[in-house]
Order: structure tokens, then C-alpha cells, then sequence
């Protein structure tokens, strides 16, 4: 049933309805089994290209004028006329001072700390209160061949948090206010074709989006989309599958676009892929008509033959490759990573994938990590995902926003479930748009299993408001995903509001109302726990001390909070499909219930870096599927004191020892764990696991002597070396024998040497104000209180020199109804600039600008540069340190004057910058607790990365990380 119903939602084409009535009444359906496709050249490839490197990057300002460069200040200006895009928006700006970088980018992560910054956002310096570090300026040159004129070109934005405005060689092209969702641009009309072209991006994080950590700037990847006018739309596949028997019916959707003034006829090639590559079906749709300027949807049913189900055991990927024929000519062949597998949410037994009950053992997250912030390299989302699963954890919850498309790439590989998140709840074009958006770009994965459309919208929790919002915005959504049902995360009013009506109600803590109640009021609504169980602890911390940001757990409290109370509510109930901790990880900001100097999140069962803390050997028990057997806290105290000793175990019962004697011997119940309370005497803390009667695992804890030693491990000591991927390195210091020492605070510096380069570093410690990026710092140098006068002529010219007395000068500003001064005259500009302290490694250049006609230089007194044409262009001088000193310096230039070559013509006032280069300094970090994590990553170079980890007192240590020969991705150069 539930499959006509889905297969009379997706056709929508007539020709294709018929064809497959037809096939359903013969009782078979047309597929083409392995049939290669007929003969076809390609003329045209499309091409999916990374354009992350090399982007200039400087800080603008919400409302300083000059400190946002001039833009949106000319007469004529970007909303004014097209193509008027001014300022860093201008084509011909010059963006040489500005740093360069390459995304993703987060500069949030790059600020110190301070109280008055936002509590939610971990008190970076960004926001309201810090205009000089709240909007941030991105331009990038990128050259597009003669040859790719009549190709179809857009450019593609993963996500820029936030308010980003894009314009390419002076054109706006909008504005995406939400710091999570994708956006992209057809750009073919306004390109260069056959030279330089540049993209300008304007990013604004003065207002917050949410109440966590959201990082700043690009720290997602731009594409460079080109294919041909005939193609396959943005995201425009939808493969969803059915079973019956041993095969699985596909129903693909594919919408092709037409933009060109002409209709066409094409023919539609399908090709089912195995992970190997092979072909395991085949269709081919002929004779297809489409008008100019048309999007057609056309829907095809395809059999695989004995699919292979993506599973959490076992996430076996497909592909479909999409190929459109035209006159015998491949104009687009597109790819859709899919999986084959059923899902269904029953009301009363829970969640089913491909038929069987599975309880969702899942987290909540953000998504920022140790060191980078929201900057996330793609293989950082493999680490995060593969560690969640060591835990036993099976789903995770993108809360509260749309995720980047490599994390739901992670958990398609990996084998991990998603609940995918709207982020604001609405009914109004904006918000609507934006879910359509999500889940045309999202429901092709495998992993997601449920959209959320929003979390806690408090105003229409247990209203009627609520229910209309809820509903209006379900019906909308589900015309993109009939086959996955919605929910709405609800901290109450359950019964009262957005959830009545709903696929599934999400409840957000048990706390909060009576599920059980809500569950027999309710009886046909799927329940799931879509946030549960908000504990906080330090990691490695048994004792609050909350002057300085530590907690001991609170979960050790067995309330109706605690992680061990939800589990067990959760796992006896059949009818509850499963639930979503708060969190998996730590995440900065929101370091409730302390503020500052605690900078981030306590919730996680994870710190920042994925430590694990106590409570991830409880859920490694319970959640896993191997023995587990963990002691809490480490063996340290004071002779005498009385230490509550803590065992998460899966096993029938546990025996404590201390040196050798027995503390007794427990049962351990299911979904529990077990306490000693034991009087602390140095030594061996031992503990015996037993199965059957039969001991089968051991842990201990010991007393340890002095720090010694550095241990380095790596998560993989071979990575690609393609310039993106990494490796993460825990740094461990010990004691002479080997024994982990769980109070270390030493201080570690890092050196790097080989294809490899640190990207960040952290310890897990929610009180850290230490850097978590060491960065080559580029600082643009305004010259200041310019001065201007005619002069007559002379060899000495004595008002280029250093102590010249300007003082009576007029000041040199901008002036409209001033023309021209006396073209036979000679004029001299002077102005300043202050240094702070420099060294010989820093690098001071001057980007000049002409004030005059054939102008000459001056730096200090010193001539740098000669008889200049007005408007040349790479007036770059790196300047001599030796003629600059720390403090004032004295910039001055001679020419003859400028003149106006149009009556709106306004006369250069600007020198230009002189830009100081510092360099990156070296990378070091404090271990907590014993333990800290520094994050490498590949250049493309092939070989040997060496890192060395050095610390007063302890032995120095040196880990290699080979980097193997792997294809770069297309990019942008
Ligand atoms: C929840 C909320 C989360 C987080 C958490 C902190 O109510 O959904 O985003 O704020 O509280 O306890």
C-alpha cells in the first residue's frame, strides 16, 4: 500500500505514469540489466570543482566606513545601478594586503576571550560588542577559459556563517542570511570569459543565529559548478527504494533543466553502480522533449536485482550515474552516492531498518571541534563519527541546523543514522525555502532517517499557533521526502501545540511532562527522545572548583537527569524508538550552568577533542557490543580519605582490589553500574570482570610517580596527500613507567617538518583560554593625517624628508568642488604610520596608491620608488626593516597633480597600506588532565611528516605520519 502511495506522490510525469502502469499490469518491470549504453561521444563534462584555496581575507566593519573600505558609500553604488558593487565588491579593488587563506575558515576560533563577549558563543570576540572583528571581507580571482563560453557556470556555498553577500566582478547576487544553509549562484552572465574574474563575499556575524558556538566566515567549501545548458538541476536526483522479495525497486526522480531559448530532445541514461564500480542495472529513457527555459521532472523505476541493504554493520554504498544524451553527444553525466534500505517508525514497537527493530542509541551535536572550531576538515568528520560508534552509538542529531554534506557523507560510510534539523521554524517563503533546500540537497543519504523541523521554539510549544506552524511546514516539506517522517524536537506542552499532528513526537528531557501519559493520549504517534539526559562534568575531574570551570560529573547523581536514569526509561519501552543524548561531544560556548571564565559546553560524554569521560564507559557497556570493564577516577588522594570508585561494566559481576585485596565481589544489573567506596592508600586499584562465573577482563588504576615522558598517537599514521586530509595526534604525558599521569598541566611545543602543517590544537579543558590556532598574523597599517602642498621643484626637495615640519599643511581630503591644482606645479603628500614592535622576520610592505602624477616615493626620507604612472598597476614595495623603527614613521610621495578626467570623477585621497607580516609563531599546548590533541594535516606532498613534541623536564618525542601518493581533487586554482 505504502508503496503505490509513494510511487503516485514521485510520478509526476504523464509519459513515464503510463509506461509504468503498463509494466505493473505485465507484472515485470523494464529493466536493463547491465546493458552498456549506446554509443555516444562527450562533448561536454561537467565539472564539480573545489574552490577553497587562495582567498584574501580582512576584517571589515558593521559601520566604520574606511574600516569597511568605502563599500556601499560611492554615489553609485551595488543596489544602486548593476555592476556597481564598490569597495572590496569592486572588481579593481585591491585586496594584495589582505591575507591569504584557504577555507575552510573560521575566524571566531582565531579571537582571545573576554567577559563581556557572548556567553552562548564562548566569549570569542566577536558579536555586538566587537564591531572590529564582526564582519569579515573573502575575494577571490579565478580565471574562466575562453572556451567555457555557452556552458552553464554557478558557484556554490556550502555554508557561510553568516549574513553572507556575494558579488562576481562587481555584480551582487544576494544574500544568504542563515549561517547554515547552502546557496548558489548562475553566474554565466556576469563571468569574463577568457580572463580574470573575482568573487567578493561580505560576511556579518554582529547578530547571532543561535545560543552555541557558531564559528565566522566561509568554514564550508565553495564549488565552481559548470555543465552544459541541457543538464541535470542543483541536487536534482531523488532516489528512494522498496523491496520486494530478494530486489529492491528503485524510484528515481531526476530533474533535467533546459536553459537555452531552444526546446530539446534528449535521451535519459540511468546506471546503477555497486561499490565496486560495476554496473548492476541500466535504463534508458529515449526521446524526451523539453522546452527552452523549462525544468522537467521525470520519475523511472529501476530494478536492482539481490541489492546488498545499507546497514549500521555493513553501509554498503551505490551510485547512479544520470547521463543525458543529445544528438548522440553525452552533454551531462551526473552522480547520486545513494543506499538501499528500508526504514520504518511504528508507533507502538519503535524504529525498523531493512525489517529490523534497532533502538536509536543517539547524540545530540555541534558541530565545531578542538583547534579548528567550525572550520572542519572532511576527514575530522570520519574521526568524530568513527569515535561516537566505538561508543556503541548508532545515531546522531544534527542539532540545531542544517549539517555540511561531508558529515552525512561520514555517516553513509560509516554507518551511523541522522536526524537532520531545520534550524528556525516558520511558514513564511524564507523559512519554507530554506527546508526545501535541505532536504532536496540531504534526502538522497542513506543515514538520515528523520527530519526535525526545529528544536525548543518555546512560543508555540503547547499552542495553537504551534499546531498550525507545525503542520503548515510538514505538509509543505513532505512533498520532497514522502518516505521519511518529521518531528519537532518539544521541551513541553506536549499534547498542546507543534507536536499535535505530527509523524513523531520529539520529546526533549522526560523531565519535562509524562511520556507515558502522552504515549496513551497519543497512541498512533511515533515517540522519539530527541534530546535527553543533560549532564556536565570536566573530564578527569572528581571535585567541583567552579572558580576555575571544572565540575565533578553530575551524572554520578542518579536523578531524572542523569544519563543512566534516560537510558534505562528509554530502553524499557517498546514503543519509544530511541533517544539522542545531550551531547556527544563538549562544543565551546553555552558552559552552563557556569559562566567565565568556563568558555565551553560541559554536556558532552566527550570533551572538545573526544576524550571520553566516565560516562562514555557506562554507554560503551550498555550501547556495545564487546566486554567492557573501566574503573573511575585514577588512583590519587590523600592517605585516609574515602574515594567513591566508580565501574562501568557489561559483565555478571565485578570484584574490586586494592593492592591485592579484595573489596568485594558485586552483580552488576543490567543498564547499571556498580560503586565502592574505598579508603585511599597508594597503589593498585584492580578490578575483575566476570561472565558465566568466568573472568574475562581487567582494568586498573595506580598510583604514579613524576611526569617523564611525551607520548604521541595518531588516529592514522598514513594519511592522503592530497593537501586535505589529517591526522590527529593525542599527546599523552606519563610517568618513568609508562602510567598515564592524570593531573599533567605541562606545557608541550610542537615542530613539524615534511609534507604536513598544524592546523589546531586543544586539550579538552572548558576553561582554556589558550590559542587554539597559531597563525601568521597580517596587519594592515593605515597612513595617517595625509598633508598636501605644491612646492616648487628642487634637487634637495627638503619636503620629502623625514623631519620635515608639515604641521601648517592642509589636510588631504576628499573634495568635490575642488578640480585640479596647477598642472605645471609640483606637489608633495606626507603622511604617518605606527609600528609597533617588529623583527627581522617581519614582513612591512607597502601597497601604494597614486596621489599624484608620476610620483615618486619616500619612506622615512629614504626613495623607494620612482617617477610612478598614475594608476600603474602592482605598486607592491616590501619595504627594508632597517629604514622603519617601532613607533612613527614618515610616509611622503612628489608628483605632479592629479587631474579629473570626468566631471564625476572623484581624485584618489587614498596612499594605500603598508601591511606588516608577522610569522606563525610556534604552535604549543598545555595538556589537561594529562592529555592535549593536535590536529595535522597533509600538503600534497608525498613522504614524511615528522612532528616532535618538546617540554621542560619530560623527553622529547617524535611521531612520523606518512603521507601517501593520492589524486588531489578538481579545485579552482
Ligand atoms: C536544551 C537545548 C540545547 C541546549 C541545552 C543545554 O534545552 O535544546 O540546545 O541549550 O538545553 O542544557
Amino acid at each position: 500500500m505504502y508503496f503505490y502511495k509513494t510511487l503516485k506522490i514521485l510520478i509526476r510525469d504523464k509519459i513515464m505514469k503510463k509506461i509504468i502502469c503498463f509494466l505493473l499490469f505485465i507484472g515485470s518491470f523494464n529493466y536493463l540489466h547491465a546493458q552498456e549504453l549506446p554509443t555516444a561521444s562527450k562533448i561536454m563534462v561537467r565539472e564539480h570543482l573545489l574552490m577553497d584555496r587562495n582567498w584574501h581575507f580582512a576584517y571589515g566593519h558593521p559601520y566604520d566606513v574606511d574600516k569597511d573600505f568605502k563599500h556601499a558609500t560611492s554615489y553609485f553604488s551595488y543596489i544602486t545601478k548593476t555592476g556597481y558593487g564598490d569597495g572590496p565588491a569592486a572588481p579593481g579593488f585591491n585586496d594584495g594586503p589582505w591575507r591569504l587563506l584557504d577555507l575552510p575558515h573560521d575566524w571566531a576560533v582565531e579571537q582571545p576571550f573576554a567577559g563581556n563577549a557572548s556567553h552562548s558563543h564562548g566569549y570569542r570576540t566577536i558579536g555586538r560588542n566587537y564591531p572590529e572583528t564582526s564582519v569579515g571581507w573573502y575575494r577571490k580571482s579565478f580565471t574562466i577559459p575562453e572556451s567555457d563560453l555557452g556552458k552553464r557556470i554557478s558557484i556554490q556555498f556550502d555554508g557561510v556563517h553568516r549574513d553572507a553577500k556575494v558579488w562576481v566582478n562587481g555584480f551582487y547576487l544576494g544574500t544568504e542570511s542563515s549561517g547554515y544553509s547552502d546557496f548558489q549562484y548562475d553566474i554565466s552572465a556576469y563571468l569574463k570569459y577568457g580572463g580574470e574574474n573575482v568573487v567578493a563575499v561580505r560576511v556579518d556575524v554582529t547578530l547571532e543565529e543561535g545560543w552555541f558556538y557558531e564559528g565566522a566566515g566561509i568554514y564550508r567549501h565553495v564549488w565552481l559548478n559548470k555543465t552544459a545548458p541541457l543538464h541535470v538541476a542543483y541536487n536534482g536526483t531523488f532516489v528512494t527504494s522498496q523491496l520486494t522479495g530478494n530486489d529492491a525497486v528503485l524510484t528515481v526522480n531526476s530533474e533535467i533543466e533546459n536553459i537555452n531559448q531552444e526546446k530539446a530532445l534528449f535521451d535519459l541514461s540511468q546506471t546503477v553502480l555497486n561499490s565496486k564500480g560495476e554496473t548492476v542495472a541500466t535504463q534508458l529513457t529515449k526521446a524526451i522533449e523539453i522546452k527552452a527555459n523549462e525544468k522537467k521532472d521525470i520519475s523511472e523505476i529501476i530494478k536492482v536485482v539481490s541489492p546488498t541493504l545499507w546497514s549500521l554493520d555493513n553501509p554498503y554504498l551505490y551510485q547512479l550515474k544520470t547521463t543525458i544524451i543529445q544528438n548522440g553527444s553525452v552533454v551531462d553525466e551526473y552522480t547520486t552516492n545513494f543506499g538501499i534500505r528500508t526504514l520504518q517508525f511504528d508507533a507502538e514497537k519503535g524504529f525498523f531498518l531493512n525489517g529490523k527493530s534497532v533502538k536509536i542509541k543517539g547524540t545530540c551535536n555541534h558541530q565545531d571541534h578542538a583547534g579548528v572550531g567550525t572550520a572542519m576538515p572532511d576527514a575530522l568528520q570520519d574521526f568524530r563519527i568513527s569515535t561516537l560508534k566505538k561508543m556503541g552509538s548508532n545515531a546522531y542529531r544534527c542539532s540545531h541546523n542544517p549539517p555540511t554534506p561531508e558529515l552525512l557523507d561520514a555517516c553513509d560510510r560509516l554507518g551511523m543514522l541522522v536526524m537532520v534539523e531545520n534550524r528556525l521554524m516558520g511558514t513564511t517563503p524564507e523559512h519554507l525555502d530554506r527546508v526545501k533546500r535541505l532536504m532536496v540537497r540531504d534526502r538522497n543519504h542513506p543515514s538520515v532517517i528523520i527530519w526535525s523541523l526545529g528544536n525548543e521554539e518555546w512560543a508555540i510549544e503547547g499552542n495553537i499557533t504551534g499546531t498550525r506552524i507545525g503542520n503548515e511546514m510538514q505538509t509543505y516539506a513532505r512533498q520532497f521526502d514522502p518516505s521519511r517522517p518529521f518531528t519537532v524536537a518539544a521541551s513541553g506542552g506536549w499534547g498542546h501545540g507543534v507536536d499535535i499532528g505530527l509523524d513523531v513526537i520529539g520529546f526533549n528531557y522526560l523531565k519535562h511532562g509524562n511520556i507515558d501519559e502522552h504515549h496513551k493520549k497519543f497512541p498512533t504517534q511515533v515517540s522519539i527522545g530527541s534530546e535527553e539526559s543533560t549532564t556536565s562534568s570536566t573530564r578527569g575531574i572528581y571535585e567541583d572548583n567552579f572558580a576555575i570551570g571544572q565540575m565533578a560529573p553530575t551524572d554520578r547523581v542518579l536523578d531524572g537527569s542523569s544519563t543512566e536514569y534516560g537510558w534505562k526509561f528509554y530502553d524499557e519501552r517498546p514503543f519509544l524508538s530511541g533517544l539522542f543524548l545531550w551531547t556527544g561531544f563538549d562544543y565551546r560556548g553555552e558552559p552552563n550552568p557556569l559562566g567565565y571564565p568556563a568558555v565551553s559546553s560541559q554536556f558532552g560524554i566527550l570533551d572538545v577533542c573526544g576524550f571520553p569521560k566516565e560516562t562514555y564507559y557506562y554507554l560503551q557497556a550498555w550501547w556495545g557490543n564487546e566486554p567492557v570493564l573501566k574503573i573511575t577516577p585514577h588512583w590519587a588522594g590523600k592517605e585516609g580519605d574515602t574515594i567513591q570508585v566508580r565501574v562501568n561494566s557489561n559483565c555478571d559481576e565485578v570484584e574490586l582490589f586494592l593492592n591485592d585485596k579484595s573489596q568485594g565481589k558485586k552483580t552488576m544489573n543490567k543498564n547499571s553500574h556498580l560503586e565502592w567506596d574505598v579508603i585511599y592508600q597508594p597503589g593498585v586499584l584492580l578490578t575483575k570482570g566476570y561472565k558465566n562465573g568466568k573472568k574475562i577482563i581487567e582494568d586498573k588504576v595506580e598510583t604514579t610517580g613524576n611526569t617523564k615522558n611525551i607520548e604521541l598517537a595518531a588516529d592514522r599514521n598514513s594519511i592522503k596527500a592530497n593537501g586535505e586530509d589529517i591526522s590527529v595526534i593525542t599527546v599523552q604525558v606519563n610517568d618513568a613507567k609508562g602510567r598515564f599521569m592524570p593531573f599533567a598541566n605541562n606545557e608541550i611545543t610542537f615542530g613539524i617538518s615534511g609534507p604536513g602543517k598544524i592546523i589546531g590544537v586543544g586539550n579538552g579543558d572548558p576553561a582554556s583560554h589558550e590559542v587554539d590556532k597559531f597563525i601568521e598574523t597580517v596587519t594592515p597599517v593605515a597612513i595617517k593625517n595625509l598633508r598636501i602642498a605644491t612646492v616648487e621643484p628642487t634637487e634637495e626637495q627638503s619636503e620629502v624628508k623625514e623631519n620635515y615640519d608639515d604641521s601648517n599643511w592642509p589636510l588631504y581630503v576628499l573634495n568635490r568642488n575642488q578640480m585640479i591644482f596647477p598642472p605645471e606645479k609640483t606637489v608633495v603628500a606626507r603622511g604617518e604610520f605606527t609600528l609597533t614592535e617588529f623583527t627581522d622576520a617581519t614582513k612591512i610592505t607597502l601597497f601604494s596608491k597614486s596621489l599624484a602624477i608620476n610620483q615618486s616615493i619616500y619612506i622615512n626620507g629614504h626613495l623607494i620608488a620612482d617617477n610612478i604612472e598614475r594608476e600603474a598597476p602592482n605598486q607592491v614595495y616590501v619595504l627594508d626593516n632597517k629604514i622603519l623603527k617601532p613607533g612613527k614613521n614618515v610616509y611622503a610621495i612628489k608628483g605632479s597633480p592629479l587631474f579629473k578626467r570626468n566631471q564625476w570623477e572623484d581624485l584618489n585621497t587614498d596612499p594605500g597600506l603598508i601591511q606588516v607580516i608577522t610569522p606563525e609563531p610556534v604552535w604549543k599546548r598545555t595538556v589537561f588532565n594529562g592529555l592535549a590533541q593536535i590536529i595535522v594535516q597533509s600538503t600534497t606532498g608525498v613522504g614524511e611528516i615528522k612532528l616532535t613534541a618538546t617540554s621542560p623536564g619530560l623527553t622529547t618525542k617524535e611521531i612520523k605520519i606518512q603521507t601517501l601518493e593520492s589524486p588531489v581533487r578538481p579545485f579552482v586554482p
